[in-house]
């Protein structure tokens, strides 16, 4: 069970989205773009403040749990703009006293040297982007930084901030369950209180995905995978960081509440290009998505307020699927009577019994269900099944 001090308004997050990076990761489908010329960081500044302005319109009143600035690379920021946007953010809605307030930070000696900016600008928690401790790893991965750089990145969030996450990918060429278990547990001594555990995906459209399709990259197959899903479990569990969400480890208390928002159901407002958002308008839940491409973004915010390209009423049904599919990803699971509300249906009991009877589900002592141990590899048959 998560153990975290209730908030007095509902949870409320807003997700910034930097959308350039130095280089284009091999492996990456993320809405990150490279630009060889200067980048007018005022300009987009500006726009994020419209939008903010905008999307805050829309919905008033709200007080801010948690805010993320993600990427991209958003450590490419002049602290100045983290500072801006933050500031904007306050005008236009209440922050609560403890908002947890994260940028994604890549490990490189340059970007960690702005750290003590961000805390000034209002930043209290980095997530960085070690991926492995392995040099050849990060060569393979195309990463521009060095183990040796990320555990330095690693050694200066620490001394600057209170709490700070690393991301690592695993199930990548060659790893043997031994080697993994090796680097986990060395990661697991720089982590203190947080770790994102990534199994590698080869993503459509991708250079790995022409390299695995020309047979020149050999990833683990699905038993080796499994095998270090398992170890990664029992790894992080016996040094006090279980998983609280099928890929995130944490000390009790020390989960990312920014990921708790999306995962649990609750408000969100997407800003900058390609950012998604979740808001409560009317009763009903309002999907948004943006434009993607960071010109056209900024082009229509400055002409219309917003680069919102999608903003549609979900309906109960897709509201309650969407419940379920984010909620199941949490060792928590779902409360069942929020699915009845959302959904206004109860949730197929034959499907209930049969995921029981197979051991992929459980249900509590408190009315939730959630996915069992052995059941988290098989997580996406198990949505398919429960999803209307
Ligand atoms: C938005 S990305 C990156 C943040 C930052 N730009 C960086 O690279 O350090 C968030 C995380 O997703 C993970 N990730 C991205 N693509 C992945 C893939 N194909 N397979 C597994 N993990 C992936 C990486 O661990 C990465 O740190
Ligand atoms: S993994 Fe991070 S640094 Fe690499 S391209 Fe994706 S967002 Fe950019």
């Amino acid at each position: 069970m998560i153990n975290m001090t209730a908030p007095s308004a509902p949870p409320f997050a807003v997700y910034v989205h930097w959308p350039f990076c130095l280089s284009k990761c091999p492996y990456c489908d993320f809405n990150s773009h490279v630009r060889h010329g200067d980048i007018d960081e005022a300009r987009f500044v500006r726009a994020f403040e419209t939008e903010l302005a905008t999307t805050a319109a829309r919905v008033p009143g709200r007080t801010v749990s948690s805010i993320f600035f993600g990427g991209g690379t958003p450590s490419l920021m002049q602290p100045s703009s983290v500072a801006a946007i933050l500031d904007s953010i306050g005008r236009h809605w209440t922050i609560a006293p403890d908002v947890e307030v994260t940028l994604e930070a890549n490990p490189t000696s340059v970007e960690a040297s702005r750290f003590r900016g961000y805390r000034s600008a209002g930043v209290n928690r980095v997530s960085l982007g070690v991926q492995a401790l392995d040099d050849e790893a990060l060569r393979e991965l195309g990463r521009l930084h060095t183990m040796q750089e990320a555990l330095d990145a690693v050694g200066v969030a620490r001394a600057i901030f209170d709490r700070y996450s690393f991301d690592l990918i695993y199930a990548r060429p060659r790893q043997t369950p031994g080697a993994w278990a090796a680097e986990l547990r060395r990661a697991i001594g720089e982590a203190a209180e947080h770790l994102s555990l990534y199994q590698l995906t080869i993503e459509p459209d991708t250079p790995f995905a022409g390299l695995y399709a020309a047979g020149k990259l050999a990833v683990p197959d699905d038993n080796l995978a499994r095998d270090l899903y398992d170890l990664t479990q029992s790894v992080c569990a016996d040094a006090g960081l279980p998983a609280y969400e099928i890929s995130n480890h944490a000390r009790p208390g020390a989960e990312c509440r920014h990921n708790l928002v999306y995962w649990r159901g609750h408000e969100y407002a997407g800003i900058g290009p390609g950012a998604h958002g979740r808001l409560n308008i009317g009763g009903r839940r309002v999907a948004t998505e943006t434009e993607k491409r960071p010109e056209s973004w900024l082009m229509r915010v400055e002409a219309a307020g917003s680069g919102v390209t999608v903003d549609e009423r979900l309906t109960p049904g897709e509201t309650a699927d969407e419940y379920l599919l984010m909620g199941l990803r949490l060792a928590e699971g779902i409360e069942l009577a929020r699915y009845t509300v959302l959904a206004g249906r109860i949730i197929d009991p034959q499907r209930v019994t049969f995921l029981r009877e197979q051991g992929t589900v459980e249900m509590t002592k408190t009315g939730r269900l959630r996915v069992t141990q052995s059941g988290f590899p098989l997580l996406d048959a198990v949505v398919a099944d429960l999803a209307a």
